[in-house]
């Protein structure tokens, strides 16, 4: 079988666009404008990157984009002082605290400290534990941008069996809540898991998001399974830089039904779902109905 490559540039292009029109709605029709503020600490060169992409994809959607950058050496007690501004801004409904942190600042108690309502990375512990328990939550981004690829695909995923590789309370955890949510049978597979080839070559659907260059062969990936690669890995081969995934994508393309690549898949996606929280959030705060598609 030769693998349907699943699109996420395109999806995610597709998500924002309707993420923009329904914020020109909410504009027009509530003087509403959703805004989403975003803090980076320190200037890691990454989170640079990403925090500049995301300040302009959120305009180009029409929100406004509030970025404070603060100084690597910013005490936790200015941070928390900042967070409790912005918690408290009636035009911020979205909140997004840069990971990673500097090391002497408590990335729990920062990430606890937003209100878990403006919480769009849905990190915040109340918006776990809603989701653990079935509950209406802001739901991780990358996770929902994996159940969204699924759904479009799938349609209904109810019985189907999924192996989540990776246990991370950013994407592993979260992802098995939501395949769980949509009556996925799910496994969480990790470092320690016996057996991991056979696990695997069980799974419809195989999220992998361990981190680690290429580590799952297409000969793990059951005739026709449907691959989600998370992983983003910088690589050097043949003397020059590459990104590739947890999955080997040429060998698995070769036996999944379909199969997200590296790059181009999941990863625009996360900044699409990102924008879909702010304006999931802006919704809910204002009592509105919330987008349809663009939730859990
Ligand atoms: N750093 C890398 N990815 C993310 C993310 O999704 N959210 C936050 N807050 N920081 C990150």
């Amino acid at each position: 079988m030769v693998a349907q490559v699943i699109d996420g540039k395109a999806f995610a292009a597709k998500v924002r666009a309707q993420v923009a029109d329904q914020v020109a709605k909410l504009k027009e029709e509530n003087g509403i404008t959703p805004g989403l503020a975003v803090v980076l600490v320190g200037e890691d060169p990454a989170s640079q990157v990403y925090v500049r992409s995301k300040g302009k994809m959120t305009v180009e959607v029409g929100m406004n984009s509030y970025e404070h950058k603060l100084d690597v050496d910013t005490s936790e007690e200015d941070l928390l002082a900042l967070i409790d501004k912005l918690n408290n801004d009636p035009a911020v409904h979205g909140i997004l605290v840069q990971l990673p942190l500097p090391k002497h600042l408590n990335e729990d108690l920062v990430i606890n400290s937003i209100d878990p309502a403006k919480d769009v990375d849905g990190f915040h512990i109340s918006n776990v534990g809603l989701l653990g328990t079935g509950q209406k939550s802001m739901v991780p981004c990358t996770p929902l941008g994996c159940l969204m690829m699924l759904r479009d695909h799938h349609g209904s995923l109810s019985g189907m069996d999924a192996v989540v590789i990776g246990r991370s309370n950013i994407v592993g955890k979260p992802m098995a809540q939501l395949l769980l949510g949509d009556s996925c049978t799910v496994t969480i597979a990790h470092s320690r898991t016996k057996d991991l080839p056979d696990v695997v070559r069980r799974a419809d659907i195989v999220v992998a998001a361990v981190g680690r260059p290429e580590m799952v062969p297409g000969d793990w990936i059951k005739e026709g399974a449907t691959v989600i690669d998370v992983g983003i890995n910088r690589i050097e081969r043949d003397g020059k830089n590459k990104l590739v995934g947890d999955v080997d994508y040429a060998s698995a393309a070769e036996r999944a039904g379909a199969i997200t690549p590296v790059p181009g898949g999941v990863g625009p996606m996360t900044i699409a779902c990102l924008l879909a929280n702010t304006l999931t959030a802006a919704c809910r705060s204002n009592g509105l109905p919330e987008p349809e598609g663009l939730t859990a």
